[in-house]
């Protein structure tokens, strides 16, 4: 099945039942979303699907098709980050970082439907699990971005620009 990408046709020789999560890793080499549960609890293996944030790992490929598939590795790159990225690491967000991905990716779903977020809104979006126990690092990384977006004083990669999309960190 053809599958889009990161922007790029992708095709995929998978069962249409197959997670999502496992085309992205075994077959496509996108490491970068991760697999923490596989029963949707996590967040580890958030993906944005047409803006939104999925859980990769209960989402079936078959479903998928046709749609804009976004993982991490369209969120920025080492030259030019997202701006959530370069937060991330102002604020030293991650720890082993396992989540890490996936904690990026449901931000930046937050951030392109509310661009200034209260805590209140972050602590509603990011359902995401950290064992490492970054959260209050997470709140204050997504407000750091926030605010550098809104005052232009960072500017991202032209793919890791806030998406004007919609999304939930569901
Ligand atoms: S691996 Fe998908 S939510 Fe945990
Ligand atoms: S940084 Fe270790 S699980 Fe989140």
């Amino acid at each position: 099945m053809e599958l889009q990408i990161n922007g790029q046709r992708t095709q995929a020789d998978a069962d249409p039942a197959t997670p999502l999560l496992w085309v992205l890793r075994d077959q496509l080499n996108l490491t970068g979303t991760k697999f923490g549960c596989g029963i949707a609890a996590c967040g580890a293996c958030t993906v944005h699907v047409d803006g939104q944030a999925v859980r990769s790992c209960v989402t079936q490929v078959s479903s998928v098709q046709g749609k804009d598939i976004r993982t991490i590795e369209s969120l920025g790159s080492a030259e030019k980050p997202h701006a959530l990225q370069q937060a991330w690491i102002a604020e030293q967000v991650p720890q082993c970082g396992y989540c890490q991905s996936g904690m990026l990716m449901a931000a930046a779903a937050l951030l392109a439907r509310t661009p200034k977020p209260t805590d209140a809104d972050i602590d509603a979006a990011m359902s995401n699990i950290c064992r490492c126990g970054t959260y209050q690092r997470v709140r204050a990384a997504i407000h750091r971005a926030a605010n550098s977006v809104s005052s232009g004083a960072t500017k991202s990669a032209s793919n890791g620009a806030v998406p004007k999309t919609t999304g939930s960190a569901a």
